[in-house]
C-alpha cells in the first residue's frame, strides 16, 4: 500500500480513467472496459455462487475477463459452475472453494485461498441464502438457521474481508444482497423478512462507515432483487420461467449497470414490477411508521381501499 503526501491513494494501474465519478449517481452507464473494479484482470469473490444470481454474475463476471472465486455450500453445483466459468475465462482464473458462509473458520479459509492465489478482491458479493420459513412463533430452528446464513454469513465475511480490503490500493466493492421482503415487509415468512431487513440495516452501516474511514477505497452497495427464477423460488422443479420472473443474468445485468453508477440502492424491477410501483409500495410502507398507521396497512383489511387508491394516483402521475 502506498499513500501520496495528502493521505491518498495513488491511481491503480488497473484504473484507466481518472476522471470517473464513481460516486455520481448521474453518470453514464460506464462501458465494462473502463470500470475500475467491474474490469478485467480484477478479482470477483462470490458467495452461494453454485446456482441462481451468484452463478450468473459468476458468469458475467468471467465475461469481463475477470478473475472468479465461487463460494457456496452445495459442492456438486459448485463443481459444474467452476467448469462453466472456466470455459470462459480458462482455469487459472477460476478458484472454487467449498464454504458455509454461516461457519467463520470457512470464511477465513476463503479469504486465505483468495489473497493467496490473487493477493486482492476487486468485487465482494455476499449473495449466499436461504429461505426457510419461520413465522411469529413458529419454526424456531428454522429462525437461528436463516439469521445464520442470511445475516451472520454477510457479517462474517465482512469481518473477515474488510480488514484486509481496507488495505488494498485499488479501489473494490462491496455488494450484499437484501430483498424487497426485508423493505416492505410482506406478510408469510416473518423469518425471512427480518435477516432481509437486517440485511438492509447492516449493509447502510458498512456504506456509511466505509465513507468515513479515510483510507477506504471501497464503497458498499445493497442489491435488492425482484423476483428472480432461482432455486429459492422454485426453478429447480424444473418448471419454465413465470412471465412474470426477470432471469437471473437479467438481474446481474441490471446490478452491474447500477454499480457502474455508483448506485447505493440496486432496487431491481421484474416483469409484474415497475420501478415506479416499487417506489411507491416502499413510501407507503415507511408511511405507515411516519403517519402512525397500523403495522403493515397495506394488508390490513380497513386500508384496502385507500392503499389501492394510492397506488392508482401514484403510477399515474409518476408514469
Ligand atoms: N430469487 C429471488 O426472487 C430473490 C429475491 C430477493 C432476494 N434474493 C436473494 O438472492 C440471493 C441469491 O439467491 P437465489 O435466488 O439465486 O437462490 P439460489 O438458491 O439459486 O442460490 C443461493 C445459493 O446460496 C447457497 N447457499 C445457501 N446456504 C449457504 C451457506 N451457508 N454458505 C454458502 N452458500 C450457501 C446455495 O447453495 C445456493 O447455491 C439470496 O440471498 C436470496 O435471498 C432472491
Amino acid at each position: 500500500m502506498s499513500l501520496n503526501l495528502n493521505g491518498r491513494r495513488r491511481p491503480s494501474p488497473l484504473r484507466p480513467n481518472s476522471s470517473f465519478a464513481f460516486e455520481n449517481p448521474l453518470a453514464p452507464t460506464m462501458d465494462k472496459d473502463v470500470h475500475p473494479v467491474i474490469h478485467e484482470g480484477r478479482v470477483a469473490v462470490i458467495t452461494g455462487a453454485a446456482s441462481g444470481i451468484g452463478r450468473a454474475a459468476a458468469l458475467e463476471f468471467a465475461k469481463i475477463g475477470m478473475k472468479v472465486a465461487l463460494a457456496d455450500v452445495s459442492e456438486a453445483q459448485l463443481n459444474s459452475a467452476r467448469d462453466e466459468v472456466a470455459a470462459i475465462v480458462g482455469d487459472a482464473n477460476v478458484l472454487a472453494i467449498p464454504t458455509d458462509v454461516s461457519k467463520l473458520e470457512e470464511v477465513v479459509r476463503l479469504r486465505d485461498r483468495v489473497y493467496e492465489a490473487w493477493g486482492e478482491v476487486g468485487v465482494l458479493m455476499n449473495n449466499a441464502g436461504i429461505g426457510i420459513k419461520g413465522t411469529s412463533w413458529d419454526g424456531l430452528d428454522n429462525w437461528h438457521k436463516i439469521f445464520d446464513v442470511n445475516l451472520f454469513g454477510i457479517v462474517n465475511v465482512q469481518h473477515t474481508f474488510v480488514p484486509s480490503m481496507l488495505h488494498q490500493e485499488n479501489q473494490a466493492v462491496i455488494i450484499n444482497t437484501g430483498s424487497k421482503q426485508g423493505i416492505t415487509n410482506p406478510p408469510g415468512n416473518a423469518a425471512y423478512n427480518a435477516s432481509k431487513a437486517a440485511v438492509k440495516s447492516l449493509t447502510e452501516g458498512l456504506a456509511h462507515e466505509l465513507r468515513n474511514t479515510p483510507s477506504a477505497n471501497l464503497t458498499a452497495h445493497l442489491l435488492v432483487p425482484g423476483w428472480v427464477w432461482t432455486g429459492l423460488t422454485g426453478a429447480s422443479s424444473g418448471k419454465e420461467k413465470p412471465a412474470g420472473a426477470w432471469t437471473p443474468q437479467e438481474t446481474v445485468l441490471f446490478m452491474l449497470d447500477r454499480v457502474r453508477q455508483g448506485k447505493f440502492y440496486i432496487i431491481c424491477p421484474d416483469n409484474d414490477t415497475s420501478a415506479e410501483l416499487d417506489q411507491l409500495r416502499i413510501m407507503w410502507g415507511a408511511g405507515d411508521v411516519a403517519e402512525g398507521r397500523p403495522a403493515l396497512s397495506r394488508w390490513h383489511a380497513d386500508y384496502k381501499a385507500l392503499f389501492e387508491e394510492y397506488i392508482r394516483d401514484g403510477l399515474a402521475q409518476l408514469g
